[in-house]
């Protein structure tokens, strides 16, 4: 699989928008073809990419030029070995998630002959059987990406005589799975043909050229004329002329419109801060990171989890090591794999796990959350476990990363690069990634009858839809921002897993807006913080759904306790909850959940509302102060 594209031209908060993050553009028209693509790679690179290629059509054929690694490594190969001139190419930025970041999985791919170059965003869900097809019919493959074999089928398609673009429509009817192809053939001159599916592009319209590119930014200095292609539909640009139809051939009905933002916007698919752009991207990062994980019997599959079922069977304790964000994501897996396993997890921060002397044995898993891969202090923990012969799992949203290279294990999470130092797609599916582990070993250990899991399957796959729910109903979190920006403290409590929200929302808030922000255990108020409630205290509190009757009503005394006292309580619960909306000064409602699932929803108003406050405050919402992205020292 190579990867995604950025979100579509969509006003924010909508759902149109895909959380892949890959880079792709293709150009046809008077222009000199290389320049312009390697231009446009130029204009994406800012959301992260591990490798990048070029394919031009020449007098010569195709020629295709890829490297991993940042896009200087493909000027320096282009600067030694100049490319023919040609008028007519396709370029991709890969983010790796199936298949390492190398040369030979980068993209664009060929096929058998060298006749037919394709790049492609997404994930080919029925790749191995496709592969297997072909490989019968003596078909070899120099990379381990869906990608290869989808340029293997077009290209046998185009030689049996049919036009790349009716090639094309043939190959997308035996795709299964998310995808955004762009192909060119040496034998069609000044063409170049995509395909959409879940994963948006956009062709630029120019006088004499035409664009087709996964971010507008890629072509906006050419042309500001766009359309949008929707779902299942494939185009044929011409120097001269676009033509669009459906998978299904019939002429599809298209959206011209103007690009009005600046470059800047452009990059943020229109949002104002990359946070706001991933906060609203968490419903496709969610779905994309749940693709493909449970097979046709219904049995769960996970990436590499390269540990064999009796070793994993063997597994007495679980200890979740992280940092940030991460070690919250940590503290709600816990209540989830000991439920549905009972191993018995600990939850470390990973700068004080090693200094524990931690005890750790062959049977012990130490499973690693990580969203960049190169946290120093998770780094050196899982080291430390694996001195100590524990067998090591990590999740992370970065394919090739250290820590995953590092591990026995590794679960992907399929959120595309974050850029916001702030992390929010990746907590959310970092959650996901949590839940599948924790019923993958209920699936082995027999703890959890298959139905069982399946059934918790099908929960986690309508949680998109309840997430794009919250993000299409932000007013009243808005209104709070701007009517919060005097507060300099804001205190949030949970219980149960609402209680690593809490954390969760404290942290948003304090690292964007440098307000003072605690999380607490609800339960802990009457050993001391409720001292710090007075009079208009913004008080925050995440109520578990009303089906746990003990955590429910306790959650409900504890906003009374506060409100007895002055605090003004911003009440996160189940829609219809009326006993909490009776204590609420502003209630924000969440759909109903199981109650392990709801962290993944109420963090969604806690971001926005962070994101919100700080944007008000004047403050640089993606870098904020003294913080990196990614904490490579300890
Ligand atoms: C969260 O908003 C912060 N950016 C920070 O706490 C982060 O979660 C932590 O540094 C861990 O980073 P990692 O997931 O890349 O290991």
């Amino acid at each position: 699989m190579s990867c995604g594209v950025v979100p579509s031209p969509v006003t924010p908060g909508s759902s149109g928008t895909v959380m892949f993050m890959c880079g792709i553009i293709g150009y046809v028209g008077e222009r000199d073809a290389q320049t312009v693509i390697i231009s446009g790679l130029k204009r994406m690179e800012y959301r992260g990419y591990d490798s990048a290629g070029i394919a031009l059509v020449t007098s010569q054929g195709i020629d295709v030029r890829k490297k991993s690694g940042k896009l200087v490594n493909l000027e320096k190969e282009l600067q030694a070995h100049p490319m023919a001139s040609s008028h007519q190419g396709i370029g991709h930025t890969r983010w790796a998630t199936h298949g390492g970041p190398t040369d030979q999985n980068a993209h664009p791919h060929l096929g058998q002959t060298g006749r037919v170059a394709l790049v492609h965003n997404g994930i080919i869900e029925n790749f191995a059987t496709l592969k297997a097809e072909l490989a019968k019919q003596a078909a070899t493959f120099t990379s381990d990406t869906d990608t290869e074999v989808v340029a293997v089928l077009l290209e046998r398609e185009v030689a049996s005589g049919q036009s790349l673009l009716d090639a094309m429509r043939a190959t997308v009817g035996r795709l299964e799975g998310a995808f955004t192809l762009v192909a060119v053939d040496t034998d069609s001159p000044d063409t170049v043909v995509a395909a959409r599916r879940s994963s948006p592009l956009v062709v630029g319209v120019g006088q004499g050229e035409n664009f087709l590119a996964s971010d507008v930014a890629s072509f906006i200095e050419y042309t500001r004329e766009a359309i949008e292609l929707g779902q299942d539909q494939i185009v044929e640009l011409t120097p001269s002329s676009v033509t669009v139809t459906s998978f299904d051939g019939t002429p599809a009905v298209t959206r011209p419109y103007h690009i009005d933002w600046d470059l800047s916007a452009a990059e943020k698919g229109g949002y104002d801060w990359f946070m706001r752009k991933e906060i609203f991207e968490q419903p496709k990062a969610v779905a994309d990171t749940l693709l493909g994980r449970i097979n046709a019997d219904g049995q769960l599959t996970l990436d590499e989890m390269r540990i064999d079922t009796a070793q994993l069977r063997s597994v007495d304790k679980i200890i979740v090591v992280a940092c940030g964000t991460a070690y919250h994501a940590g503290l709600i897996a816990k209540y989830a794999i000991e439920h549905w396993t009972r191993i018995p997890v600990e939850v470390e921060i990973a700068s004080e796990f090693r200094y524990r002397d931690p005890i750790i044995t062959r049977t012990t898993m130490v499973v690693t959350i990580s969203q960049s891969g190169e946290t120093a202090d998770t780094l050196m923990a899982i080291r430390h476990a694996r001195e100590q012969h524990a067998k090591v799992v990590s999740i992370c949203n970065t394919n090739g990363a250290t820590i995953p290279r590092e591990s026995d294990a590794v679960i992907y999470t399929h959120a595309g690069p974050e850029i916001g130092v702030a992390s929010t797609k990746g907590f959310t599916t970092q959650l996901i990634a949590c839940y599948l582990l924790g019923l993958y070993l209920a699936q082995v250990k027999g703890t959890k009858f298959g139905d069982e899991i399946v059934a918790q399957v099908r929960e986690l796959e309508a949680l998109p839809a309840k997430m794009d729910e919250v993000l299409h109903d932000l007013e009243a979190t808005l209104a709070l921002a701007r009517d919060m920006l005097s507060e300099h403290t804001v205190l949030f409590l949970g219980r149960h897993v609402g209680f690593p929200v809490a954390l969760e929302g404290a942290l948003k808030l304090k690292e964007i807006s440098y307000l003072h922000a605690e999380g607490f255990a609800a339960g802990e108020l009457k050993h001391g913080p409720i001292a710090l409630i007075e009079e208009g205290l913004p008080v925050f509190v995440v109520v578990p759904p009303q089906g746990r009757d003990q955590l429910h009503d306790k959650m409900v005394s504890n906003i009374q306790e506060v409100r007895a006292r002055g605090a003004r309580t911003i009440v996160l619960a189940e829609r219809g909850d009326d006993l909490a909306e009776e204590f609420a000064d502003t209630f924000l409602p969440l759909p109903v959940v199981p109650t392990l699932f709801q962290p993944v929803l109420a963090v969604l108003p806690l971001q926005v509302f962070s994101c919100e406050i700080a944007t008000l405050k004047g403050y640089d919402v993606d870098q904020p102060r003294n913080l990196a992205k990614s904490v490579t020292v300890e």
